[in-house]
């Protein structure tokens, strides 16, 4: 066996559901015995030690493990539209997103903004992303074909428009079938990709095109569907008068066949109980997008009224109406704006709410929760490892705490991308910060 390795320190998993049971798992001295990229044991150190006496150990003591962090929606084309505040959504995609969009329709830009966009994403622990692509096909080979290279598990796809944008980010139904099929062909289930279908939100995407991509769903086997979902007011105004056939905004993508246990709908802030209802028995996820809300004005996530319904929700950092790429802040947020609600409506959420948000409710969103989402045995070694400097805020929070409990909530409140020193997919590492090669 040898390729067996044993990865040594303090770890954090939630290998279950902390909304419906006490399931953190949280070791001091914790032991990880992995082999060929999957996850043999995991257990107090001493313990896997002796189940392996053999295998070589990588003692990572100082720093906590965690599961590879999973974000269930981010824009790849929104990089640098981070830091566009103050505006609510529709003024915002106007003057300060889809001019950026536009852009890439210009194939090294695209190439060389996957390229950041992809690093950014693995800078910050995230290994698994569920990513809202570009308009432009050209633009989706070359995310598809360096996301290929990146060793993260990527599900992205064209994104569907054909009217309320701007005329270049405008599509036909019969180019968004062919387009995305082809896409499908290229990328769907090579390596670790996956193909997502992406109608922009019912606002842009005429019957046409929601049609086209219910024909899409059908044929195309293990494909995931994405979108917007009542995010803001206005947004939700403007839908109901183009679609006065639908009950509710659900409705109009209900309609189409788009809205199962492959569907992720980002925000959803605004529902109704009926929305809520069939959303439940559909079982498809919300992605939850805590800092976006925050700055684009959006409202405060009824995280409670989506947990009594049955809902299952996920973490997102929406980027770039969010505020940037770490999970760590998103989960923070989240907990932030809960104590914003009112008492009646408020969910109260603990770190171990937040690692399984922002690890294996991601997992389950993605139907990788027997790949990855936590480090139990048989499932991918995706991890994360984090371990400050010397000196700074976290480091002397993390040697002076006095239970795991404390060290879980400094992560969230506390950790960055310069805390992050290591990222492992399937066991192969894909990020290392050079300075600290030696981790
Ligand atoms: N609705 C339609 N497009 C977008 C987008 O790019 N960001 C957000 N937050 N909402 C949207
Ligand atoms: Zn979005």
């Amino acid at each position: 066996m040898t390729d067996l390795v044993l990865y040594r320190s303090a770890l954090f998993h939630t290998p279950g559901n902390p909304f419906t049971g006490d399931v953190l798992q949280t070791l001091t001295d914790g032991g990880v015995a992995v082999q060929a990229g999957r996850i043999l044991a995991t257990g107090d150190f001493a313990e896997v030690r002796a189940a392996y006496p053999a295998a070589p150990v990588h003692d990572l003591r100082g720093g906590v493990l965690l599961p590879g962090l999973v974000d269930t929606h981010v824009h790849y084309p929104q990089l640098r539209v981070l830091g566009g505040l103050g505006m609510p959504l529709l003024e915002w995609l106007d003057r300060n997103t889809l001019p950026e969009e536009a852009r890439l329709s210009d194939r090294p830009y695209a190439r060389e903004l996957a390229r950041d966009f992809l690093g950014a994403l693995a800078a910050h622990g995230t290994t698994t992303a569920l990513v809202f692509g570009s308009h432009y096909r050209s633009a989706m080979e070359e995310f598809f074909d360096v996301a290929g290279h990146s060793g993260l598990r990527i599900a992205s796809g064209l994104v569907l428009s054909d009217r309320l944008l701007r005329p270049e980010l405008h599509t036909t139904p019969e180019a968004a079938f062919e387009e995305s099929r082809a896409l499908i062909r290229q990328f769907h289930g090579r390596g670790r990709l996956r193909y997502a279908v992406t109608p922009r939100f019912s606002l842009s995407a005429s019957e046409g095109i929601l049609e086209a991509c219910g024909a899409l769903m059908h044929e195309a086997e293990g494909v995931h569907f994405t979108s917007h979902l009542n995010e803001n007011v206005a947004e939700i105004e403007a839908v109901r008068d183009l679609f006065p056939w639908a009950q509710d905004y659900l409705d109009t993508y209900d309609r189409y066949g788009l809205v199962s246990r492959a569907s992720v709908f980002a925000h959803n802030i605004h529902p109704s109980g009926r929305e809520l209802s069939r959303m439940a028995a559909a079982g498809c996820t919300v992605s939850h997008c805590p800092c976006s809300n925050s700055a684009l004005g959006s409202g405060l996530f009824p995280l409670r009224r989506h947990l009594e319904a049955g809902v299952p929700v996920a973490l997102g950092t929406d980027v770039g109406g969010g505020t940037g790429f770490s999970l760590f802040k998103e989960g923070l947020q989240a907990l932030f704006m809960q104590q914003l609600t009112p008492p009646e409506q408020r969910a109260a959420l603990t770190p171990a709410h937040l690692l399984y948000l922002a690890t294996l409710a991601g997992a389950q969103a993605l139907g990788l929760q027997d790949e990855v989402g936590d480090f139990r045995p048989g499932k991918a070694f995706d991890a994360v490892l984090i371990r400050p400097q010397a000196g700074t805020p976290l480091d002397i929070l993390m040697r002076h705490a006095d239970n795991p409990g404390r060290v879980l909530a400094g992560l969230f409140t506390l950790s960055g991308a310069a805390d992050v020193r290591q990222v492992w997919v399937e066991g192969e590492t894909v990020h290392q910060p050079r300075e600290h090669a030696d981790a």
